[in-house]
Protein backbone atom coordinates (compact mmCIF):
# COMPACT_ATOMS: atom_id res chain seq x y z
CA UNK A 1 0.00 0.00 0.00
CA UNK A 2 1.46 3.40 -0.99
CA UNK A 3 0.44 7.06 1.09
CA UNK A 4 0.19 9.57 -1.24
CA UNK A 5 0.83 12.84 0.25
CA UNK A 6 0.27 14.84 -2.70
CA UNK A 7 -1.57 15.07 -5.66
CA UNK A 8 0.80 14.55 -8.41
CA UNK A 9 1.66 11.57 -6.64
CA UNK A 10 -2.16 9.92 -6.28
CA UNK A 11 -2.58 11.11 -10.19
CA UNK A 12 0.71 9.25 -11.35
CA UNK A 13 -0.27 6.04 -9.14
CA UNK A 14 -3.85 5.97 -10.89
CA UNK A 15 -2.40 6.70 -14.44
CA UNK A 16 -0.14 3.48 -13.84
CA UNK A 17 -3.15 1.36 -12.57
CA UNK A 18 -5.18 2.28 -15.31
CA UNK A 19 -2.95 1.70 -18.08
CA UNK A 20 -2.34 -1.41 -16.98
CA UNK A 21 -6.27 -2.21 -17.52
CA UNK A 22 -7.77 -1.77 -14.00
CA UNK A 23 -10.24 -0.29 -12.58
CA UNK A 24 -10.29 2.14 -10.22
CA UNK A 25 -12.77 2.37 -7.32
CA UNK A 26 -12.61 5.42 -4.50
CA UNK A 27 -13.67 5.53 -1.16
CA UNK A 28 -13.36 9.35 0.30
CA UNK A 29 -13.43 9.82 4.15
CA UNK A 30 -12.46 12.02 7.00
CA UNK A 31 -10.75 9.40 8.69
CA UNK A 32 -11.22 7.72 12.16
CA UNK A 33 -12.03 4.83 10.27
CA UNK A 34 -14.57 1.91 11.36
CA UNK A 35 -16.25 -0.80 10.10
CA UNK A 36 -18.86 1.43 8.32
CA UNK A 37 -15.39 2.72 6.21
CA UNK A 38 -14.53 -1.02 6.55
CA UNK A 39 -17.56 -2.03 4.50
CA UNK A 40 -17.03 0.43 1.61
CA UNK A 41 -13.20 -0.79 0.91
CA UNK A 42 -14.74 -3.71 0.89
CA UNK A 43 -17.08 -3.15 -1.67
CA UNK A 44 -14.75 -1.25 -3.66
CA UNK A 45 -12.18 -4.25 -3.42
CA UNK A 46 -14.46 -6.32 -4.39
CA UNK A 47 -16.14 -4.36 -7.56
CA UNK A 48 -12.68 -2.46 -8.50
CA UNK A 49 -8.91 -4.31 -9.38
CA UNK A 50 -7.46 -0.56 -7.99
CA UNK A 51 -8.71 0.97 -4.14
CA UNK A 52 -7.68 4.41 -3.54
CA UNK A 53 -8.93 5.88 -0.52
CA UNK A 54 -8.93 9.86 0.62
CA UNK A 55 -8.50 10.72 4.35
CA UNK A 56 -8.76 14.53 4.33
CA UNK A 57 -10.95 16.42 7.28
CA UNK A 58 -12.51 18.97 4.86
CA UNK A 59 -12.86 22.27 6.86
CA UNK A 60 -14.95 23.93 4.15
CA UNK A 61 -17.97 20.90 5.53
CA UNK A 62 -17.95 22.51 9.28
CA UNK A 63 -20.07 24.92 9.95
CA UNK A 64 -19.36 27.90 12.59
CA UNK A 65 -19.06 26.17 16.24
CA UNK A 66 -18.56 22.38 15.05
CA UNK A 67 -15.86 19.72 15.81
CA UNK A 68 -13.34 20.37 13.02
CA UNK A 69 -10.90 21.40 15.58
CA UNK A 70 -11.64 18.38 17.50
CA UNK A 71 -12.47 15.91 14.45
CA UNK A 72 -10.14 12.62 15.93
CA UNK A 73 -7.44 12.48 13.14
CA UNK A 74 -5.86 8.91 14.32
CA UNK A 75 -3.83 8.76 11.07
CA UNK A 76 -1.64 5.73 12.55
CA UNK A 77 -4.55 3.53 13.40
CA UNK A 78 -6.11 4.10 9.95
CA UNK A 79 -3.56 3.29 7.91
CA UNK A 80 -3.70 -0.05 9.47
CA UNK A 81 -7.20 -0.31 8.62
CA UNK A 82 -6.64 0.32 5.11
CA UNK A 83 -3.27 -1.98 5.23
CA UNK A 84 -5.38 -4.67 6.63
CA UNK A 85 -8.59 -3.93 3.91
CA UNK A 86 -6.47 -4.27 0.89
CA UNK A 87 -6.34 -0.19 0.13
CA UNK A 88 -3.57 0.35 -2.96
CA UNK A 89 -3.24 3.60 -2.30
CA UNK A 90 -4.45 6.46 0.64
CA UNK A 91 -4.14 9.75 -0.51
CA UNK A 92 -3.99 11.93 2.81
CA UNK A 93 -3.76 16.04 1.14
CA UNK A 94 -3.08 18.74 3.69
CA UNK A 95 -5.57 21.93 3.12
CA UNK A 96 -3.18 23.75 1.26
CA UNK A 97 -3.04 20.52 -1.61
CA UNK A 98 -6.92 21.02 -1.51
CA UNK A 99 -7.57 24.70 -1.41
CA UNK A 100 -5.79 27.64 -2.33
CA UNK A 101 -5.59 30.11 -0.65
CA UNK A 102 -8.16 32.00 -1.60
CA UNK A 103 -11.06 29.52 -3.36
CA UNK A 104 -13.27 31.00 -5.34
CA UNK A 105 -15.08 28.14 -7.57
CA UNK A 106 -17.65 26.13 -5.14
CA UNK A 107 -20.40 23.36 -6.40
CA UNK A 108 -23.52 23.93 -5.31
CA UNK A 109 -26.51 21.57 -5.53
CA UNK A 110 -29.81 23.51 -5.29
CA UNK A 111 -33.11 22.12 -3.59
CA UNK A 112 -32.04 18.65 -2.47
CA UNK A 113 -29.59 20.86 0.43
CA UNK A 114 -32.67 23.04 1.57
CA UNK A 115 -34.02 20.28 3.49
CA UNK A 116 -33.14 17.65 6.49
CA UNK A 117 -29.97 18.53 7.42
CA UNK A 118 -29.17 21.55 5.29
CA UNK A 119 -31.77 23.65 7.37
CA UNK A 120 -29.70 23.10 10.36
CA UNK A 121 -25.95 23.30 8.40
CA UNK A 122 -25.81 26.14 6.17
CA UNK A 123 -22.98 25.87 3.86
CA UNK A 124 -22.42 21.69 4.95
CA UNK A 125 -23.41 20.70 1.39
CA UNK A 126 -21.36 23.15 -0.48
CA UNK A 127 -18.48 21.85 1.52
CA UNK A 128 -19.27 18.51 0.51
CA UNK A 129 -20.07 18.67 -3.29
CA UNK A 130 -17.42 20.60 -3.52
CA UNK A 131 -14.40 18.49 -2.09
CA UNK A 132 -15.72 15.81 -3.48
CA UNK A 133 -15.68 17.63 -7.32
CA UNK A 134 -12.33 18.07 -6.40
CA UNK A 135 -11.35 14.62 -5.30
CA UNK A 136 -13.18 13.16 -7.99
CA UNK A 137 -11.04 15.30 -10.34
CA UNK A 138 -7.92 14.41 -8.71
CA UNK A 139 -8.21 10.38 -8.39
CA UNK A 140 -10.41 10.38 -11.69
CA UNK A 141 -12.39 7.25 -10.19
CA UNK A 142 -14.46 4.61 -11.99
CA UNK A 143 -16.52 4.28 -9.17
CA UNK A 144 -16.95 6.33 -5.84
CA UNK A 145 -18.41 4.64 -2.86
CA UNK A 146 -20.76 6.05 -0.07
CA UNK A 147 -22.40 4.89 3.33
CA UNK A 148 -26.76 5.28 3.47
CA UNK A 149 -25.95 6.56 7.15
CA UNK A 150 -25.42 9.76 5.03
CA UNK A 151 -28.68 9.71 3.12
CA UNK A 152 -28.48 12.99 2.07
CA UNK A 153 -25.26 13.75 1.11
CA UNK A 154 -25.87 10.36 -0.94
CA UNK A 155 -28.67 11.92 -3.05
CA UNK A 156 -26.71 15.22 -3.34
CA UNK A 157 -23.43 14.18 -4.77
CA UNK A 158 -25.21 11.43 -7.09
CA UNK A 159 -26.96 14.52 -8.31
CA UNK A 160 -23.99 16.62 -8.74
CA UNK A 161 -22.44 13.82 -10.77
CA UNK A 162 -25.07 13.96 -13.37
CA UNK A 163 -25.80 17.08 -13.25
CA UNK A 164 -21.95 17.66 -14.29
CA UNK A 165 -21.65 14.66 -16.47
CA UNK A 166 -19.22 13.51 -14.32
CA UNK A 167 -17.59 9.77 -15.60
CA UNK A 168 -18.01 7.58 -12.64
CA UNK A 169 -20.89 6.12 -10.57
CA UNK A 170 -21.77 6.04 -7.32
CA UNK A 171 -22.32 2.53 -5.32
CA UNK A 172 -24.13 3.35 -1.79
CA UNK A 173 -23.40 0.84 0.75
CA UNK A 174 -25.85 -0.24 3.56
CA UNK A 175 -25.76 2.13 7.05
CA UNK A 176 -23.52 -0.89 9.27
CA UNK A 177 -24.48 -0.91 12.92
CA UNK A 178 -23.57 -2.25 16.11
CA UNK A 179 -25.31 -5.34 17.75
CA UNK A 180 -27.87 -2.95 19.51
CA UNK A 181 -28.50 -0.93 16.37
CA UNK A 182 -26.71 2.23 16.83
CA UNK A 183 -25.39 3.30 13.13
CA UNK A 184 -21.38 3.36 13.12
CA UNK A 185 -20.03 6.75 13.36
CA UNK A 186 -16.60 8.59 14.04
CA UNK A 187 -18.76 10.63 15.93
CA UNK A 188 -19.70 8.11 18.65
CA UNK A 189 -16.82 8.39 20.07
CA UNK A 190 -17.57 12.04 21.70
CA UNK A 191 -20.33 9.38 23.78
CA UNK A 192 -20.12 8.44 27.40
CA UNK A 193 -21.73 5.26 28.12
CA UNK A 194 -24.92 6.39 29.36
CA UNK A 195 -25.32 8.37 25.85
CA UNK A 196 -24.57 5.58 23.94
CA UNK A 197 -27.32 3.33 25.34
CA UNK A 198 -29.51 6.62 25.01
CA UNK A 199 -28.39 6.97 21.01
CA UNK A 200 -29.75 2.81 20.32
CA UNK A 201 -33.42 4.66 20.68
CA UNK A 202 -32.48 6.39 17.20
CA UNK A 203 -32.72 3.06 16.04
CA UNK A 204 -35.73 1.61 18.09
CA UNK A 205 -37.33 4.91 16.63
CA UNK A 206 -36.61 4.41 13.46
CA UNK A 207 -37.63 0.73 13.41
CA UNK A 208 -40.98 1.74 15.07
CA UNK A 209 -42.12 3.60 11.65
CA UNK A 210 -40.88 0.99 9.64
CA UNK A 211 -43.31 -1.39 12.24
CA UNK A 212 -46.07 1.15 12.04
CA UNK A 213 -46.09 1.42 8.05
CA UNK A 214 -45.89 -2.36 7.54
CA UNK A 215 -49.18 -2.67 9.72
CA UNK A 216 -50.88 0.26 7.37
CA UNK A 217 -50.55 3.41 9.21
CA UNK A 218 -48.98 5.68 6.34
CA UNK A 219 -49.48 9.79 8.24
CA UNK A 220 -46.48 10.71 8.12
CA UNK A 221 -47.25 13.55 11.42
CA UNK A 222 -48.51 10.74 13.29
CA UNK A 223 -45.44 8.33 12.92
CA UNK A 224 -43.32 11.35 14.04
CA UNK A 225 -45.19 11.60 16.88
CA UNK A 226 -45.18 8.26 17.89
CA UNK A 227 -40.94 8.44 16.67
CA UNK A 228 -40.95 11.72 18.88
CA UNK A 229 -42.64 10.25 21.90
CA UNK A 230 -39.42 7.24 21.76
CA UNK A 231 -36.73 9.52 21.18
CA UNK A 232 -38.35 11.98 24.55
CA UNK A 233 -37.81 8.72 26.69
CA UNK A 234 -34.31 10.40 27.58
CA UNK A 235 -33.76 13.94 28.12
CA UNK A 236 -30.03 13.15 27.02
CA UNK A 237 -31.60 13.16 23.45
CA UNK A 238 -32.32 16.95 21.94
CA UNK A 239 -34.30 16.00 18.55
CA UNK A 240 -33.19 18.36 15.66
CA UNK A 241 -35.54 17.09 13.24
CA UNK A 242 -37.46 13.67 11.87
CA UNK A 243 -38.65 13.91 8.50
CA UNK A 244 -40.33 11.78 5.79
CA UNK A 245 -39.32 12.39 2.38
CA UNK A 246 -39.32 11.13 -0.76
CA UNK A 247 -36.27 9.51 -1.23
CA UNK A 248 -35.20 11.28 -4.53
CA UNK A 249 -36.72 14.59 -4.34
CA UNK A 250 -36.35 14.93 -0.69
CA UNK A 251 -39.44 16.66 -0.11
CA UNK A 252 -41.44 16.23 2.66
CA UNK A 253 -44.35 13.88 2.29
CA UNK A 254 -48.12 13.93 4.69
CA UNK A 255 -48.31 10.15 3.97
CA UNK A 256 -45.60 7.40 3.35
CA UNK A 257 -46.34 5.99 0.01
CA UNK A 258 -43.64 5.11 -2.62
CA UNK A 259 -40.13 5.32 -2.13
CA UNK A 260 -39.55 6.61 1.25
CA UNK A 261 -36.35 8.54 3.39
CA UNK A 262 -37.19 8.43 7.01
CA UNK A 263 -34.40 10.62 8.74
CA UNK A 264 -33.53 11.11 12.02
CA UNK A 265 -30.87 14.21 13.90
CA UNK A 266 -30.47 14.49 17.01
CA UNK A 267 -27.58 15.85 19.38
CA UNK A 268 -26.75 14.00 22.37
CA UNK A 269 -24.36 15.69 24.65
CA UNK A 270 -21.28 16.78 22.48
CA UNK A 271 -22.44 14.71 19.60
CA UNK A 272 -24.92 15.45 16.23
CA UNK A 273 -25.87 11.98 15.22
CA UNK A 274 -27.91 11.34 12.24
CA UNK A 275 -29.72 7.54 11.31
CA UNK A 276 -32.81 6.97 8.89
CA UNK A 277 -34.26 4.07 7.17
CA UNK A 278 -35.29 3.69 3.53
CA UNK A 279 -38.95 2.47 3.02
CA UNK A 280 -40.79 1.54 -0.54
CA UNK A 281 -44.27 0.66 -0.33
CA UNK A 282 -44.19 -0.25 -3.56
CA UNK A 283 -47.31 1.95 -5.27
CA UNK A 284 -47.66 5.39 -5.61
O1 LIG B 1 -18.84 11.38 4.40
C1 LIG B 1 -17.75 11.94 4.65
O2 LIG B 1 -16.92 11.42 5.40
C2 LIG B 1 -17.43 13.27 4.00
O3 LIG B 1 -18.57 14.06 3.90
C3 LIG B 1 -16.74 13.13 2.65
C4 LIG B 1 -17.63 12.46 1.63
C5 LIG B 1 -15.46 12.34 2.80
C6 LIG B 1 -16.38 14.51 2.09
O4 LIG B 1 -15.49 15.18 2.94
Amino acid sequence: MKVAKTIELVRSLVKAARSSGKTVGFVPTMGALHTGHISLIEAAVKQCDFVVLSIFVNPTQFVPGEDFEKYPRPIDADLQVCEKAGVDVVFVPTTEQMYAAENLTWVNVEKLTDTLCGRFRPGHFRGVTTVCAKLFNIVAPDVAFFGQKDAQQTVVIKRMVADLNMPLDIVVCPTVRQNDGLAVSSRNQYLTDQQKQDATLIYKSLQECRQMVETGTTEAQKIITRMRQILNRRPSIEIEYISIVDAETLRELDRVVGRVLVAVAVKIGPARLIDNILLDTGKR
